[in-house]
Parts: C-alpha cells; sequence; structure tokens
C-alpha cells in the first residue's frame, strides 16, 4: 500500500516523503513544479536509498490523478500541493483560490470515487489571524486575515463538511506553525524563487553571501526586544508529525485538528543571535520599518498533538540554525539541475 504525497517535491513534503520512506512507507508524489524541482526525487532516493514514484501533474487534473490511483495502491493522501506566500495571495486572490480550494476540491473528488478515505491537510497557524489569545489553541475561531489563509479555512470548512455528510473519511487538518530547517544531511531543505519572503531562508542567504544583509520588519513591536515572536518548528520534527497524523487516522475514524509548533516563542533577533552562535556566521542586519500584515507575537499550544498522537518536537533552536545553513552552504544556490 502507497501514500500519495501531493506537493511532495516542495519544502514540506519533501522531508514529509523522506521520513515516511524511512518509516517503510511506499511514497507516490504528485508535484506540478511549480514551486520546486524534479530533482528533489533524486535527493531523497540518495537519502533513503528507495526511490518514490513521481509524477508531474496539476491536482486539479483529475484524469491525471485518477490515473495515479489507478497504478499504485493509495491507501492515504498527504495534500500539501498549493500556494503559500501571503503578499502574492494579496496580489494574485484568484490563483489561490484556483490552486488551493480547487485543488482540494479536485483531489477529494477524486479520493471519493477511488474510494480512498484518509487524508492528512496542510493548514497553517495563519487561520487563527489576530485574537489576543496566545498561544493559539484549536478551539479558537478562525478569522484569517488574507486570502492565502482565506483559501486554508475554506478547505478546513470543506473537510469538516464532507467528514459529516458521508461515513468513513478520517481526516487530520495540522496547523503548521513556522516550518524551518533542514534535513540534517543538507541534501533537501528550502529553496525559494527569487528573493525569499521568509525569514529563515534569507539569514542563510546572507550567510552565504548571497545577500549583504538582513532587514529585520520592526523594531518596536511590544515584545521583550521589539522585534516579532514566532514558534518556529523544525521541519522534521514537522515531518515526523505527519507521520503520527497518518498512526492517528489510521487507527480510528474521526476529524481532527492539531497545531504542530514547538510551543516557543522566539524572536526575530534571537534567532539572528542562536544562528551565529550555531554556525560561526555573522548575519548582519539593520532595523527596518515593520512589514504590512505582520502579528506582534504568536505561539502554539501544541499540548493537544501531544495528548492525541505523543508527537512534541525535540529539535532545538541550534539544529534547526546548523541543518538550514548546512542546506544552504552545500547548495549555496538552491537546487542546481546538474546535481
Ligand atoms: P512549497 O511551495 O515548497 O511546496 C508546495 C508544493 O506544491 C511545490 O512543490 C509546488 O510545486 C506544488 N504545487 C503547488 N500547486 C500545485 C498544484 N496545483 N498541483 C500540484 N502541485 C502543486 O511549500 P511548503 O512550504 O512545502 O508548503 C507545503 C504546504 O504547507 C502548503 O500547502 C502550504 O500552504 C502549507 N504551509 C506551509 C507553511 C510554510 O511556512 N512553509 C506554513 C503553514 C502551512
Ligand atoms: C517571520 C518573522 C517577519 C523576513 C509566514 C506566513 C504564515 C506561514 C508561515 C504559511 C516576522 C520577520 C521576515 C525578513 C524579517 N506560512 N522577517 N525579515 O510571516 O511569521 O509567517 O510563514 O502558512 O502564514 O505568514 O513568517 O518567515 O515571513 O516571518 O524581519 O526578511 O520574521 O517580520 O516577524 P511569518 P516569516
Amino acid at each position: 500500500m502507497a501514500i500519495l504525497v501531493t506537493g511532495g517535491c516542495g519544502y514540506i513534503g519533501s522531508h514529509t516523503a523522506a521520513v515516511l520512506t524511512e518509516a517503510g512507507r511506499e511514497v507516490v508524489i504528485v508535484d506540478s513544479l511549480v514551486n520546486s524541482k524534479a530533482l528533489v526525487v533524486n535527493r531523497i532516493e540518495a537519502l533513503t536509498g528507495r526511490r518514490p514514484a513521481f509524477y508531474k501533474a496539476d491536482v486539479r487534473n483529475e484524469q491525471a490523478l485518477a490515473e495515479v490511483f489507478e497504478t499504485h495502491p493509495i491507501e492515504g493522501v498527504i495534500h500539501f500541493a498549493g500556494l503559500k506566500a501571503v503578499g502574492e495571495s494579496v496580489a494574485q486572490p484568484l490563483a489561490y483560490y484556483s490552486a488551493n480550494i480547487e485543488g482540494a476540491a479536485a483531489l477529494l473528488r477524486v479520493m471519493q470515487r477511488q474510494g480512498v478515505r484518509r487524508l492528512v491537510f496542510s493548514s497553517s497557524a495563519t487561520v487563527y489571524g489576530d485574537t489576543d489569545i496566545i498561544p493559539y489553541t484549536e478551539d479558537l475561531p478562525l478569522q484569517p486575515m488574507n486570502p492565502y489563509g482565506r483559501t486554508k479555512a475554506a478547505v478546513e470548512w470543506m473537510l469538516t463538511d464532507l467528514y459529516h455528510s458521508q461515513p468513513g473519511w478520517s481526516i487530520s487538518i495540522l496547523r503548521y506553525f513556522n516550518p524551518v530547517g533542514a534535513h540534517p544531511s543538507g541534501l533537501i531543505g528550502e529553496d525559494p524563487a527569487g528573493i525569499p519572503n521568509n525569514l529563515m531562508p534569507y539569514i542563510t542567504q546572507v550567510a552565504v553571501g548571497r545577500r549583504p544583509e538582513l532587514g529585520v520588519f520592526g523594531g518596536d513591536y511590544p515584545t521583550p526586544d521589539g522585534s516579532c515572536v514566532r514558534d518556529y518548528i523544525h521541519v522534521m520534527d514537522l515531518a515526523e508529525g505527519h507521520l503520527a497524523a497518518l498512526g492517528l487516522i489510521e487507527g480510528s475514524h474521526g476529524l481532527f485538528v492539531h497545531n504542530l509548533g514547538s510551543g516557543r516563542g522566539v524572536s526575530v533577533l534571537e534567532m539572528v543571535k542562536a544562528f551565529s552562535e550555531a554556525t560561526g556566521q555573522a548575519v548582519p542586519y539593520s532595523i527596518k520599518p515593520r512589514r504590512a500584515g505582520d502579528l506582534p507575537a504568536y505561539w502554539a499550544d501544541a499540548s493537544k498533538a501531544l495528548r492525541d498522537m505523543n508527537w512534541r518536537t525535540h529539535r532545538s533552536l541550534a539544529d534547526i540554525c546548523r541543518d538550514a545553513y548546512e542546506f544552504q552552504r552545500q547548495n549555496p544556490k538552491g537546487y542546481v539541475e546538474t546535481t
């Protein structure tokens, strides 16, 4: 039996595909490569000694998806495929509604027809939006503040309605906080196209000399050092969370919602300091104006994941920094097609 990993060439999907393969699972990847490279499949093979089956296809292409289900004995799906840049979602909402909502709907229709009813869905802490209640618990109302977040909330509602409409579905919704870091081998990691939107890839690109300095967005927030506070989670801990979630939906029927975070808040300036200490690389930075839409501080209450699936993070901030740097050091220009 196999697990279909949509978006499995991407950042989180590739690490999860590696963890699943190491755990003895058969992995089948479907990815349109809109934000990733096919050579990631070679890297997963190099890491694990087993090559996942790979199909270049858009999840909105139901015919292509159906062929994958007809070729492999798929018993469950982890759905990563989608678009994820908040700023881009404001500029191009229709592209986000299409990829994220139509993509999920197409996948669910095919699963329905094929009789496969186990799904793990990549949601995001961004669905909580602005609230004074910190840390975030899963029972907070969803009030996303941007189109990207609204597509994630919409898919969560779609999954909830589907679950209640038909017996047999078993669904895990995972709300990730800030995924960072890389596989400790340095073979796979985060490889954003163009100028990184996110903090950690920006830091690693500064560390290898691709960019002169980090701009810290805001130094006057009501936080201990004035910079924003987030809950950073090592991508390997996150990948292991998917294995735990699969175990949960395989062991029982239900609709489960879990935060995946470390439960600890770390500021931008703390991250810069931790990175320099862990890697020995200086990260020049200057304080810039606040970035529109940023919240001052939030982190996860991750106790429900510990209770329900015996999952928690194990890796430290130093592990995160060292592993992120190792990927960037080995791949200074990211994934390059000849490697
Ligand atoms: P990513 O862009 O690296 O990976 C997504 C993958 O999906 C890419 O390989 C891309 O080519 C593929 N893809 C996109 N649209 C597709 C489509 N229509 N059909 C087939 N493939 C398609 O992003 P990631 O960081 O690995 O995120 C994975 C999932 O986790 C996304 O759903 C994202 O919204 C969610 N998420 C990410 C973060 C984060 O900070 N990275 C946080 C919370 C949730
Ligand atoms: C982290 C902190 C920035 C870059 C985003 C999405 C969220 C989720 C995770 C998908 C913030 C600061 C950043 C830089 C900086 N993704 N920063 N200089 O915004 O917390 O969350 O990714 O679901 O939905 O919004 O992550 O990495 O962009 O920023 O100072 O060059 O780093 O202001 O405080 P964010 P991030």
